[in-house]
């Protein structure tokens, strides 16, 4: 069987998933599997790699060369293609591509219309997930508790700024987090202390999308369940990240390398046991399938907050969404392998929906 490995993409967090596409193929078992790679570069242009039968020694197999006019020219190992040209049978696609683009729905709408199984959430999952104004309405319908929020569109904030401020102040104390609905990896968050900021965080959203959230900010640990399943949901004792910093930022997040990782979090276990219902409860709302990673925010007095799900989380071996299945015996390898089974399932348990129509 053939795995298409599609890597990449338009988003801020390219560089992360190539990292994470090569951790994959680290792993595949390719005793029973072959390796297709199709990288989509930055302007999301796609481009069809080598066909792996064994595991590379280094990532530089996944940095393709091409003609840019889209001719097959010897000595590149990539040549452009159209996207719908990775339709085959007997085969599977594995999207690592994290952000807008990738995870929140597009590629999944792309591959359901071609009629390929693919590994991980669906595509209402992954665009609800995606965004985090829909994410708040889901949780808040099955009273999952979140930090107070109030969202506010572009042209709200445009027509009636100082309404938007009273709104905000109203509901909510200082400081406050801005964040755009439909992004990740901490690109266009800030905090707020007061009106101007909050004036500056707002302008600076809506470079992003038109729709924004702002959030109440809370002083609170940060800490992670993995999910797994279709039907069947599975989670992990939680783990916890451990910032050098206040703001778990982009920076701090893929440069400064300023996070630690604690395999389980050191937390009481009924909080335990809380994040893990609350995780299974709002992966199962969203109706997801194949994976997701589950944030939480836990207060000092050890109150929990769900604050995302990422429906295609950091990958690589060294991601806290493996690393969360290892402490539970799950190996990466036998990861990868599950997540494949998964998505292999739901796509014939939907072709026999069909039938049945
Ligand atoms: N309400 C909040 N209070 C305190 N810190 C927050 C809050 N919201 C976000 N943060 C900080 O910003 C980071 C990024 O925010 P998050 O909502 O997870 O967005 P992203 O989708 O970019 O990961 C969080 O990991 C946390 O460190
Ligand atoms: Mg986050």
């Amino acid at each position: 069987m053939k795995i298409i490995l599609l890597y990449g993409g338009k988003s801020p967090e390219h560089d992360v998933a190539i990292l994470s596409a090569f951790s994959v193929i680290s792993a595949v078992y390719f005793d029973y599997y072959q390796v297709q790679l199709v990288y989509i570069d930055k302007t999301g242009q796609w481009v069809k790699g080598p066909l792996l039968t064994e595991a590379p020694e280094t990532d530089e197999v996944l940095r393709l060369t091409w003609d840019p006019t889209g001719n097959v020219v010897e000595g590149f190992s990539g040549r452009v293609i159209g996207a719908g040209e990775i339709k085959e049978d007997n085969a599977i696609v594995f999207p690592v591509l994290h952000g807008p683009n990738g995870e929140d729905g597009t590629i999944q709408g792309f591959l359901e219309t071609l009629d390929m199984p693919y590994v991980g959430t669906g595509v209402m999952t992954s665009a609800c997930a995606m965004d985090k104004i829909m994410t708040k309405y889901i949780l808040q319908a099955g009273g999952i508790p979140q930090v107070p929020y109030v969202p506010v569109l572009k042209n709200q904030w445009k027509e009636n700024p100082k309404q938007v401020f009273d709104k905000c102040e109203g509901m909510l104390l200082y400081p406050m987090f801005i964040k755009p609905a439909n992004m990740g990896s901490s690109v266009g968050i800030s905090r707020a202390e007061n009106r101007e900021e909050l004036q500056n965080a707002l302008q600076e959203a809506y470079l992003y999308d038109s729709r924004a959230l702002v959030e109440q900010g809370i002083d609170a640990r940060e800490i992670e369940v993995a999910v797994l399943g279709n039907d069947d949901v599975r989670t992990t004792l939680p783990g916890e990240v451990v910032k050098e910093v206040a703001f778990y930022d982009y920076n701090a997040k893929y440069i400064d390398n300023k996070i630690q990782m604690a395999i389980p979090a050191d937390i009481p276990e009924d909080v335990m046991e809380k994040a893990r219902d609350y995780a299974k409860l709002a992966y199962t709302m969203l109706g997801g399938s194949g994976l997701s990673r589950c944030d939480f925010f836990l207060t000092n007095k050890n109150e929990l907050f769900l604050n995302e799900l990422n429906t295609m989380p950091g990958f690589t071996e060294f991601s806290m969404y493996p690393l969360l299945w290892e402490n539970m015996g799950l190996k990466y390898s036998d990861l990868i392998e599950e997540l494949i089974q998964l998505g292999l399932k739901r796509h014939e348990m939907k072709a026999a929906l069909h039938l049945n129509n």
